[in-house]
Formats: structure tokens, C-alpha cells, sequence
């Protein structure tokens, strides 16, 4: 029996010593220390040996167990070593590889635009709000004294959500919960989404961006208007730029007006860019109309001010040379890579 067990510890430890991995090693650990292992068996024989022989055989088998079990740890750390080694190895970085390309994204066409467009009357003391793009009918028509009859009240022409709300068809709305919440002076430009119902096609979108302006102090007038608006068009378009009035009709301004400026392609040449006639329309403006004033409770007699709004798809367009107005709106990394 002895031989037996002494037997077992040499072929035991072999193994051990041959395991390369920490699942052999367990594998060894049950075959031959398990309840079901070598040892175990052998052991099971105790029962057929003399009073003289048992504690001398339990002496060695004692013996063979502790020796197998410190193969055993031995193994394992060596083992977990090795593992270690080989896990390090096979996830080394080659330096010399080319990398993965990380695709660095752009600023949007219409961002750029708008980015511009803030800093340009940020520099001339304007201060930057944002309004909702769901608006009441009341903000959206009514105090900007736009007529029950007219047409840009029309369902067919304006998104209604209900009877009283409707997606805002100009960013004009922002003029009056401006003067609503704040006292004169005022001077704010609102940019952001418009929605009106149009059917898509390369100059209409029935989702557009706007922004707008407002300016209310005592005495406010048309010069204040006509100058910044030519430090907004030398500072966008080109110092050489020019601009123009040509008089208008807005519900909301009285004297209205139309603002063309100097073609920043042609300079008044005549091109592509400005069909031809040197001049490209900007924006509407005018001075704020009295009821206006009046609606949202600034006295017409102290204070005067005066309005404009641009859309800026159109002048992003021309600033860009982008014939469709689709593609500002498809995000396709392509199109926007250009600009
Ligand atoms: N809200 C006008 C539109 O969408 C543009 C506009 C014209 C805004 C004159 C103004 C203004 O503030 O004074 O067509």
C-alpha cells in the first residue's frame, strides 16, 4: 500500500508539473485529491490492514496529500505567471500600425451662418434670446397687429395645432414676449426654427430659419436702423457691401421696408448669385409699429424702436453657392463636409 501511494505522488506531481494551464491543474487537483480521486481510493483500502499497519500507511498518505498539495500551489502560481505572460503578449499594440481614422464632424452650413450672425450683433451690444417654436396665435398674429383677415393667418398657409396655438411662422412673436418681460432699452436679436405650409422644393422648406431683430429706447430712429444694419451687412457679406430700402408692407412696422444689399459675388456686377441684377434681398425691417408698442405696454409717445428679420436658409444658400434647400436638412456628412 505504501508502494501504491508513493507511486501515486511521483505520477501525481509529473502531471502537475506538466500542467500549462489552470484548468489542467484543477483537473489534476480532483483526479487525484477529489472525493472521487486516487488518493481517496486507495485510502478506501485502509479498512483490509492491521492494527500495526494503519498508522503507519495514514502517516504516509499524509504525507502524499500534503506533498501533491504543495505541487499543487507551486504549479499554480507558476502557472498563473505563464497565463499572465501570454495574455500580455497577445494583446501588445504594433506602434507601427497605421490607427483607425476618427472622423472629426463639422459645423453645419446653417450653424456657421448663424454662429456669424450672433457674434456680428453680439459686437454691437445685442443680446441673444431664444423663443418657442409652438406659439400662441396671439404672439404669433394678434399683438404683431396683423389683421383677422390676413392671408398668413390661413391654414393653408400656417401649421395650426389648435384654434389658439400654431408652429410660429416668423420669429416676430419674440419682439413682443421681449417687451413683455423687459423694459426699454432693449436689444435683442431671436434666431431659430419657422414653420409655415409649404410644399418642399428647391427654394421652399416648409421648416426655415429666422432671426430677428429688435432695438426700443427713446428715440429710436430710421438712421439707428439704416447704420446697424449696414455694420450687419458689411460684416457678413464684405466691407464693400452697399445696402438699399425699398418700401414695404408689414403688419407689425410702419414705415416698413425691404433691404437689398450689394451682391458679395459680383459686387453689383450682376451674376449667378444675384440673377443678374446686382443686388440680392436680405431682410425686412421697419420702425415698430405704435400698436405694437402699445400691446405689449410701451408707451408710443416715450419710446420708438425698430425691427428686422432675415431668413437664413436663403442667404446660407448664397453665401454657399447651395442651389437646393432640401439639402440642408438631409445631413448627409457629404454635403456638409463642403463648407
Ligand atoms: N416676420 C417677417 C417675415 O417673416 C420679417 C420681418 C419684416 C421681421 C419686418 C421684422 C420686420 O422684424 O420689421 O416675413
Amino acid at each position: 500500500m505504501e508502494q501504491r501511494l508513493k507511486a501515486l505522488e511521483e505520477k501525481a506531481i509529473a502531471e502537475i508539473k506538466k500542467a500549462d494551464s489552470t484548468t489542467d491543474l484543477e483537473k489534476a487537483r480532483v483526479h487525484y485529491l477529489g472525493k472521487k480521486g486516487e488518493l481517496t481510493e486507495i485510502l478506501r483500502g485502509m479498512g483490509s490492514l492491521s492494527k500495526e499497519e494503519r498508522p503507519i500507511v495514514g502517516k504516509v498518505a499524509n504525507i502524499v496529500r500534503a506533498n501533491i498539495e504543495n505541487a499543487l500551489e507551486e504549479s499554480k502560481t507558476s502557472i498563473k505567471d505563464k497565463e499572465l505572460h501570454r495574455k500580455l503578449k497577445a494583446e501588445t499594440i504594433d506602434v507601427t500600425m497605421p490607427g483607425k481614422e476618427v472622423k472629426v464632424g463639422k459645423r453645419h452650413p446653417l450653424t456657421q451662418a448663424m454662429d456669424d450672425l450672433k457674434n456680428i450683433f453680439i459686437s454691437m451690444g445685442f443680446k441673444v434670446v431664444e423663443g418657442p417654436e409652438v406659439e400662441t396665435v396671439y404672439y404669433n398674429f394678434d399683438a404683431l397687429n396683423a389683421p383677422k383677415n390676413h392671408p398668413s393667418r390661413d391654414m393653408s398657409d400656417t401649421f395650426y395645432i389648435n384654434e389658439n396655438t400654431v408652429l410660429r411662422t416668423q420669429t416676430s412673436p419674440m419682439q413682443v414676449r421681449v417687451m413683455e418681460d423687459e423694459k426699454p432699452p432693449i436689444r435683442i436679436v431671436s434666431l431659430g426654427r419657422c414653420f409655415r405650409n409649404d410644399t418642399p422644393d428647391a427654394t421652399h422648406s416648409p421648416m426655415f430659419h429666422q432671426i430677428e431683430g429688435l432695438v426700443v429706447d427713446k428715440g429710436i430712429t430710421m438712421g439707428d436702423l439704416k447704420g446697424t444694419l449696414e455694420v450687419f451687412a458689411k460684416n457678413f457679406f464684405g466691407p464693400d457691401t452697399k445696402i438699399k430700402f425699398r418700401p414695404h408692407n408689414f403688419p407689425f412696422t410702419e414705415p416698413s421696408a425691404e433691404v437689398d444689399a450689394t451682391c458679395f459675388k459680383c459686387g453689383g456686377e450682376g451674376c449667378s448669385v444675384c440673377k443678374g441684377n446686382g443686388w440680392i434681398e436680405v431682410l425686412g425691417a421697419g420702425m415698430v409699429h405704435p400698436n405694437v408698442l402699445r400691446n405689449c405696454g410701451i408707451d408710443p409717445e416715450v419710446y420708438s424702436g425698430f425691427a428686422f428679420g432675415m431668413g437664413i436658409d436663403r442667404l446660407t444658400m448664397q453665401k454657399y453657392g447651395i442651389d437646393d434647400i432640401r439639402l440642408l436638412f438631409e445631413n448627409d456628412m457629404r454635403f456638409i463636409d463642403q463648407f
